[in-house]
């Protein structure tokens, strides 16, 4: 079965619709609750803290198998496995030899999508092999971390035809899809200008281990670069608020960095001065602003800001000819709609107004709020039905290549060309996210 005749025609349908910029059966996604006719089959790779939860998520979908799973630590894979058993699930094919094992469960011919929810430097190459493999890849943040690998995805989906998406779950907020609806509405005017960020104070338990201070995995990146790390969950609502890549194109990215203090602060406060990643030098700043500029003259500001205490924030704003949201004040003021002339009205009553047909039916439950689970109910939908997946592989590989762009522009304190990755399809293409 593996690139078998029948599969290979109905995914070179689906990408030749793409080719052509069109909106790819977007009303399909309109109710992803419906009742299914088809079992779909996943792998998940990289069952850590994120992959355990996205495969419970997957669990609680209607019509999904979980056929095998992967991890080089096979403790985590036992768990995972056992969480499916207990679930009364048929028990998943384990995979955990090499960090090349991954392979073995992508050759089989029975698995239809995998998640990969492994380290950020593995991301591209086991989606780009999944998809050599006619496989759906549904990859965790940041889909890549160089251009090569940005090309390597665009060139793999369009070469075979299929689809790969980026998990950005932000994109699926209730909030931002009822922003996006009053965007799509007419309600803020002609966009303009955006703000977003990755507020999110992660030193003190993600890149490094909460107890004694050891490195993660991730913490190599604070010490080796200076570039915005996360953009993607400020990132992803703002394309489709911005129509980037679907009548506009980001153009240019500019990005400046502070210091590094916060992560030395935080480890002498915690640990002392002698603990060893008190003394160690981080060539990451602090915060990192990056501007970007579109062909149409938006621009959008994008920050990184992981390691100074703090609550957790992604500071959206978003302003038109008409109007301005702004996620912090929850908070809208509109020309000639909002009762005072120049005060901010409660956003909350704009939600529920425009709450978007993905959240009609949708509780609250799981995930992030119901986001994760709303975010994997489209992408199984979208792997059962062959049709493109809810974010697609450009603006998948546009959000994260401000991971090395940013760091770049830092670098040559200049600012640098941002990737076309549509090849000019950005001008015909029409919005497909949501509608
Ligand atoms: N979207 C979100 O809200 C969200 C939240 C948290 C993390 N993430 C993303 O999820 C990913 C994983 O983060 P995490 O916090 O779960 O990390 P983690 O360390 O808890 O899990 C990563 C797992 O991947 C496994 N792994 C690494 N390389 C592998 C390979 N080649 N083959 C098989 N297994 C491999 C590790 O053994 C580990 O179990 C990251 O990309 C992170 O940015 C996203």
């Amino acid at each position: 079965m593996k690139n078998s005749k029948i599969k290979r025609r109905e995914f070179a349908k689906t990408v030749s619709v793409a080719g052509l910029g069109l909106t790819l059966q977007t009303s399909s996604f309109a109710n992803p609750m419906k009742k299914i006719d088809k079992t779909v089959r996943f792998g998940v790779i990289g069952i850590g803290n994120r992959g355990t939860h996205l495969m419970k998520t997957l669990l609680s979908i209607e019509g999904v198998e979980i056929g095998g799973l992967c991890d080089i630590d096979k403790s985590q894979l036992d768990n995972a496995i056992n969480i499916c058993v207990e679930a009364g699930r048929k028990k998943p094919e384990g995979y955990y030899k090499n960090e090349q094992s991954y392979r073995q469960l992508l050759d089989r011919e029975d698995i239809d999508a995998v998640l990969i929810a492994t380290y950020w430097d593995s991301h591209a190459a086991i989606a780009t092999y999944a998809m050599e493999q006619e496989k759906y890849p549904g990859i965790e943040v940041p889909a890549a971390l160089s251009l090569k690998e940005c090309w390597d995805l665009v060139d793999t989906s369009e070469r075979t035809g299929v689809p790969c998406m980026m998990l950005e779950n932000w994109s699926f907020r209730k909030d931002n899809l009822a922003v996006l609806n009053m965007i799509r509405d007419g309600l803020l005017g002609e966009m303009v200008h955006c703000h977003s960020a990755h507020s999110h104070d992660c030193v003190d338990h993600w890149f490094f281990d909460a107890k004694d201070g050891h490195q993660r995995w991730p913490a190599k990146y604070l010490i080796n670069y200076n570039r915005d790390q996360y953009p993607t969950h400020g990132l992803g609502p703002v394309l489709s608020w911005m129509d980037i890549n679907c009548g506009d194109s980001i153009s240019q990215i500019y990005s400046s960095a502070t210091a590094s203090k916060g992560i030395n602060a935080y480890m002498k406060r915690k640990f002392g001065d002698d603990h060893p990643n008190a003394k160690l030098k981080y060539k990451q700043g602090d915060i990192v602003t990056s501007t970007l500029k579109t062909q149409n003259g938006k621009t959008i500001i994008v920050n990184y800001d992981m390691q100074l205490p703090r609550p957790y924030d992604n500071r959206w704003m978003v302003q038109g000819t008409l109007g301005i949201y702004n996620e912090q004040r929850d908070a809208v003021y509109l020309t000639d709609k909002s009762p005072k002339y120049h005060e901010w009205e409660p956003f909350k009553l704009y939600e529920k107004e425009y709450l978007h047909s993905w959240w009609n039916k949708k509780n609250s439950s799981g995930g992030h709020g119901g986001v994760d689970s709303l975010e994997l109910e489209l992408f199984v939908k979208a792997v059962r039905d062959k049709t493109n997946t809810p974010i697609d592989v450009y603006d998948s590989v546009t959000m994260s290549a401000v991971v090395p762009l940013s760091g770049l522009s830092i670098e040559k304190n200049q600012p640098v060309e941002f990737p076309d990755f549509t090849r000019g399809k950005w001008k015909g293409r029409k919005p497909y996210f949501g509608v």
